[in-house]
C-alpha cells in the first residue's frame, strides 16, 4: 500500500511539482489518509505535506506551486503512526538534505531507532519509515555515495520497501530501490524517468517501462537508468519493454456514458470481461490444468475477495472431477502449514499480484518445499506472474474501485475454464459437453447484462435494509463465495456490520441474534444445495428474520417463503445452473454498491482501505 511517484527531467517545459501531484492522484487507491511531495531546488530539499486527501491538500495549488528540479511525493496509508503531519511523507534526516519515501514495512525498526537515537539522531514521526534516511545519513558521513549508502542502509533493515531518495547535494539523479513491494520504472530516453508504485500512474506520460526486481537498486538520472544488485553491488543488464494496455480504463466513462463512481462503471464492464475471460489462450490453460493434475497435494491461496473467488474455483474444480484443494486464507499459509507434503502445487489468486500476504505465502512453499505455483492474476507483470510457474491472466482489466469486483468475476471465470479443461482432460466431460459450459459461461454474461439494466430493483431490495446495523449472508456449497461477497462489499463500501455464514452451521450460534426484522439474506440458486436451504430459510423466518434471496428468475419455493427476492434471470439447464455463482454474486456487488451511493459514501476509496496491501 501506499503510492510513491517521482520523477527526473531534462526537459525545461515539464511542470515537475504538478506531474508528480498528478502521478499520485492516480495512486490514490493505494492509500489515501496523508500525501507530500519533496523536491531538490537549488541545493536544498523544498518540502510539503499534510494529512488528507491530495484534492483538498492541493487547494489553491499548494503542491503544484512547489518549486525544484526533479523529486518524488508519497499517497499513503497508514500502518505504524496515526495520519497525522509529523507521520505523513516524505522523511528526511538530521541535515534535513536527504529525503525518503517508503512502501512497505520495516520490522526492525525499533532496534534500528533506539541505536540511531542513542548515537544523537533526532526523530519526528512514529514511522517505520524514518530509520531510512538517518541510516543513509550515517553511510554519506562515512564518505560513501548515495547509492552505496543506500544499499547500506537498506541491508540493515529487515522487512519490505520501495523507497526513493535524493539529496540535496546530488543535482542530476536520485535512488529507488526494493524488496517485496512494487516499484516500477517509465522512461522517455534521454529526456526523463518516472519511478512510480505501479505502471498506470505513469502511462500517460510513457509507455516505456522498466521493472525493478526485489533485491535491486536504481539510479535515476534524466532519461536514463542504471541498475545494480543490492547483494553483490554488480551492474544488472535489463530490458526495457512497452506496456500495451491503455488508460481508458482509467476514465469513469464507458460506452459515451458518463459514472459518478468507478464502481459502478466497472460493475457494467462485467458482462464483457466475462466473455474476454471464456476466451483464455488454450496453451496457458493447459499448462495450468496439466500442473495440477500432476501434483499429488494441491492447495489454493489469496486473501479477501479473491480468497473468495478461489473458494469458488476451489468448488468448481473438485465438483468438475478435478482434484481435493486445501483452501488457505494467505496470511494464514505459513502459521497453517508447518510441512507441506512433496510434489504440492499452490494456485494463488490475485488481483494486483503484489499482495504481501499472497506472496509469503508462495515464497514460503516454492522456497521451502519446492511447491509450483499457478497463479490467476489481473496486473501483467506484478510480482505474482514473475514469481509463478503457470499464470493464467484475468481480463478485468484496469480496477480503480478499491473494492475489487469485476477482478472477482473474471476469476471465478478462470479457475471454472480450468475446472472445465481438467474434467476435459480426466474424460469426465466430452469436448461437447465442455463447449455446453462454455456457452453457459457466456450466457452469464447475458445474464448479467440483463440485470444491469434492470438494476433499479436491486437497488430497490437495497433501500429496504440500508438503516440496518447488522445483517447475514447465508448459503451452501459454492454458494458461500457468494454470500462471502456480497457480506464484504457491504461492509467495506457502506459500513453495515455484516457477517457471511455457511447456511447449515447457521443454527449452531448465529441464530440467536434472530428477532423480528432482523435481514436475512439467502443466496439460493437451484442446485443440489436448494432443498437442504429452504430448511435453514425456514428456522430464520420462524424466528422473524426478514429473508431477502437471491433467486433464479423461474425460482418459485424460495420465492414463496422469501420477503423479497432478487431474481437472476439464467436458464433451466444444469450448464447454466452449475456455471451462476457469478450472476449470483454481481447481485450483491450491485446491492452494495446501491447502498454506499444512497448513503453518500464514496464506494471507490473506502475508508481505512488501500486496493493494493503490500504488507504483512
Ligand atoms: C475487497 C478487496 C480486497 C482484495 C484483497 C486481495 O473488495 O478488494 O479484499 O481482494 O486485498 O487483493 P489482491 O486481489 O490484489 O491480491
Amino acid at each position: 500500500m501506499c503510492g510513491i511517484f517521482g520523477l527526473i527531467t531534462n526537459e525545461q517545459n515539464l511542470p515537475v511539482a504538478q506531474t508528480i501531484r498528478e502521478g499520485l492522484e492516480r495512486l490514490e487507491y493505494r492509500g489515501y489518509d496523508s500525501a507530500g511531495i519533496a523536491l531538490v531546488h537549488n541545493g536544498s530539499i523544498e518540502l510539503r505535506k499534510k494529512a488528507g486527501r491530495i484534492i483538498d491538500i492541493n487547494k489553491d495549488g499548494w503542491f503544484d506551486s512547489m518549486q525544484g528540479e526533479f523529486g518524488f511525493g508519497h499517497t499513503r496509508w497508514a500502518t505504524h503512526g496515526k495520519p497525522v503531519y509529523n507521520n505523513a511523507h516524505p522523511h528526511v534526516d538530521c541535515t534535513g538534505k536527504i529525503a525518503l519515501v517508503h512502501n512497505g514495512i520495516i520490522e526492525n525498526y525499533q532496534d534500528l531507532r533506539k541505536e540511531l537515537s542513542l548515537r544523537g539522531h533526532k526523530f519526528s514521526s512514529d514511522t517505520d519509515t524514518e530509520v531510512f534516511p538517518h541510516l543513509i545519513e550515517e553511510f554519506m558521513g562515512k564518505g560513501f555515495d548515495l547509492k552505496d549508502s543506500v544499499i547500506s542502509a537498506v541491508k540493515m533493515c529487515k522487512g519490505a520497501y520501495g523507497i526513493v531518495v535524493c539529496h540535496a547535494d546530488n543535482p542530476d539523479y536520485m535512488v529507488v530501490a526494493r524488496k517485496e513491494s512494487p516499484l516500477v520504472i517509465g522512461i522517455i530516453p534521454g529526456k526523463t524517468t518516472f519511478c512510480a508504485s505501479d505502471i498506470p500512474a505513469f502511462l500517460p506520460l510513457t509507455r516505456e517501462a522498466i521493472v525493478l526486481d526485489d533485491n535491486e537498486v536504481a539510479i535515476l538520472r534524466p532519461g536514463k537508468v542504471e541498475i545494480y544488485k543490492i547483494d553483490s553491488g554488480e551492474p544488472k543488464t535489463f530490458n526495457q519493454f512497452q506496456v500495451n494496455y491503455t488508460m481508458d480504463a482509467a476514465q469513469k466513462v464507458l460506452d459515451g456514458k458518463n459514472y459518478k463512481w468507478f464502481m459502478h462503471k466497472e460493475l457494467h464492464e462485467v458482462p464483457r470481461k466475462i466473455r474476454d475471460q471464456v476466451g483464455v489462450p488454450q496453451a496457458d490453460l493447459d499448462s495450468f490444468a496439466k500442473t495440477i493434475m500432476d501434483a499429488d497435494h494441491v492447495f489454493i491461496t489469496a486473501a479477501g475477495t479473491a480468497y473468495y473467488a478461489a473458494l469458488a474455483g476451489k468448488y468448481q474444480i473438485t465438483q468438475f472431477g478435478g482434484p481435493y484443494i486445501q483452501a488457505i486464507l494467505c496470511s494464514e499459509f505459513v502459521d497453517a502449514l508447518p510441512e507441506m507434503p512433496p510434489n504440492s502445487v499452490v494456485i494463488a489468486v490475485s488481483q494486483s499480484g503484489e499482495t504481501a500476504d499472497t506472496m509469503e505465502a508462495i515464497r514460503y512453499a516454492k522456497e521451502k518445499f519446492g511447491a509450483k505455483i499457478c497463479s490467476v492474476v489481473n496486473v501483467v507483470g506484478s510480482s505474482l506472474t514473475r514469481y509463478s510457474d503457470e499464470v493464467i491472466i484475468t481480463t478485468a482489466g484496469l480496477e480503480i474501485a478499491v473494492a475489487s469486483q469485476k477482478a472477482y468475476c473474471t476469476q471465478i471465470t478462470a479457475l471454472t475454464m480450468v475446472a472445465l479443461r481438467i474434467a476435459e482432460l480426466r474424460g469426465r466431460l466430452t469436448e461437447n459437453q465442455v463447449a455446453n459450459y462454455h456457452q453457459a459461461l457466456l450466457d452469464s454474461a447475458d445474464s448479467i447484462e440483463q440485470m444491469i439494466i434492470e438494476e433499479g430493483k436491486i437497488k430497490e431490495i437495497g433501500l429496504k435494509i440500508i438503516q440496518s446495523e447488522n445483517i447475514y449472508f447465508l448459503a451452501r456449497g459454492l454458494s458461500q463465495s457468494a454470500a462471502m461477497e456480497g457480506a464484504l462489499k457491504l461492509k467495506e463500501i457502506a459500513y453495515i456490520h455484516t457477517e457471511a455464514y455457511a447456511a447449515g452451521e447457521s443454527k449452531h450460534g448465529p441464530i440467536a441474534l434472530i428477532e423480528d426484522g432482523f435481514p436475512v439474506i439467502f443466496v439460493a440458486p437451484p442446485d443440489q444445495t436448494y432443498d437442504r436451504l429452504i430448511g435453514n430459510i425456514m428456522e430464520m423466518k420462524s424466528r422473524g428474520g426478514l429473508i431477502i434471496s437471491v433467486v433464479a428468475s423461474f425460482d418459485e419455493r424460495v420465492t414463496e417463503i422469501s420477503d423479497y427476492t432478487i431474481r437472476v434471470p439464467i436458464a433451466n439447464t444444469i450448464e447454466a445452473i452449475e456455471t451462476s455463482i457469478v450472476p449470483f454474486a454481481f447481485a450483491l456487488q450491485t446491492m452494495a454498491y446501491f447502498i454506499a451511493n444512497e448513503k453518500g459514501l464514496d464506494p471507490d476509496k473506502p475508508r481505512n482501505l488501500a486496493k493494493s496491501v503490500t504488507v504483512k
